[in-house]
């Protein structure tokens, strides 16, 4: 690489950086101020305590009584005010005997480490090719940012995971919800999908989304 290579690449790496470096030592979210694209406001440092950095919403076992018997309970930035700012998440995956987190997706990237039971997690490429494996207490395993993914207990006890983001708000989209919770329309989901009327009626009706 020649000169100006390494400093153009360098100067790209610092705007990257300064785009997302506080220029103070921490922005914990103050929920009552008006919010911008770069995250909440900051609470005023001389107000915030010791506790403002601890969490203990990820101590209970996730409410798992749904259809996917799965619980995801988030500590991003909307529920951990300590995040905002830091470009980091976490949440907590419960699963009971063959529950399932669903098929979905974040703006960021994902690591995972079960903690207890087996699960099978995986993503699918955008090229199509699924990369999934089943894992055992301790081990962890990377889902690439953006990239649809899931996760299913294949054991005999309800299993735990917890997972960390790469943004204090990284967005949860799950795949069913977008298509058959929310306000597209069936003849739209019918011809984006492939799909059968019927068929959309019926997980319209299942997921609460709109009938029109
Ligand atoms: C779990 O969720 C179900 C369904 O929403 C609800 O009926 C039940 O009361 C909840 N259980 C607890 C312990 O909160
Ligand atoms: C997708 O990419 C992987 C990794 O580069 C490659 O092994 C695989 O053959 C590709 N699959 C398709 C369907 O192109």
């Amino acid at each position: 690489m020649n000169y100006f290579a390494i400093l153009f690449t360098f100067s790209l790496l610092s705007i990257i950086t300064f785009s997302h470096a506080l220029v103070e030592d921490f922005c914990v979210a103050d929920y009552t101020l008006p919010n911008g694209p770069a995250g909440y406001s900051c609470k005023d440092p001389a107000k915030v305590t010791f506790d403002d950095f601890i969490f203990k919403g990820l101590s209970a076992v996730g409410n798992t009584s749904n259809i996917y018997k799965s619980c995801v309970t988030p500590a991003f930035s909307s529920e951990f005010a300590a995040f905002n700012g830091l470009g980091l998440a976490m949440a907590r995956l419960d699963f009971d005997i063959d529950g399932v987190v669903a098929l979905h997706s974040h703006r960021t990237s994902e690591v995972l480490i079960l903690t207890q039971g087996e699960i099978i997690a995986g993503f699918i490429s955008t090229n199509n090719t699924a990369y999934y494996k089943r894992l055992k207490v301790g081990e962890i395993m990377v889902f690439p940012q953006s990239l649809l993914h899931f996760q299913l207990n294949v054991g005999k006890t309800p299993a735990v995971a917890i997972v960390t983001l790469n943004s204090a708000k990284p967005g949860l989209q799950f795949t069913d919800n977008s298509l058959f919770a929310g306000n597209l329309p069936v003849e739209l989901v019918e011809k984006t999908m492939l799909l059968g009327a019927k068929q959309v009626k019926r997980l319209k009706k299942a997921f609460g989304g709109s009938m029109n």
